[in-house]
């Protein structure tokens, strides 16, 4: 099993959900996060005063799958996130060594 961990924009979100449930995901987990990238910070002005901006919203998704899946899932996700542009976000691939759906006790790929 792999964890896929993608930190995209916020605006693709249902982009990405639509495409992950177009193959047959539905369980993920999704948090606002905030984060950056091999970019520096961006200046912003306000009221005339210039501050750095260098953290920026983002969507966190995780998704666990068998390792057969992952290729595929970070397909999907990839292709429903990008825009072309800096900041299209990034997928990470994580080894998972657990899983266990509480309510049956259920261990492995039975439980994700
Ligand atoms: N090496 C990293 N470790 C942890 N989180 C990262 C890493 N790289 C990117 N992220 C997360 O992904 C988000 C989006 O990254 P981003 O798309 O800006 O990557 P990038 O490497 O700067 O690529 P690009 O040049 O396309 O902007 C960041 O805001 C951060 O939350
Ligand atoms: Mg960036």
């Amino acid at each position: 099993m792999k964890k896929i961990e993608a930190v995209i924009r916020p605006m693709k979100f249902e982009a990405v959900r639509e495409s992950l449930e177009a193959i047959g995901i539905a369980s993920m987990t999704v948090s606002e996060v905030k984060g950056r990238g091999q970019q520096k910070g961006v200046m912003q002005q306000w009221r005339g005063a210039e501050y750095v901006v260098d953290l920026f919203p983002k969507t966190k998704v995780e998704v666990v799958v068998p390792d057969g899946r992952v290729e595929e899932v970070v397909d999907a996700i990839a292709k429903a996130a990008r825009t072309g542009q800096i900041g299209d976000g990034k997928i990470f691939v994580l080894p998972v060594e657990r899983a266990i759906r509480v309510r049956t006790g259920e261990e492995g790929e039975e439980a994700i």
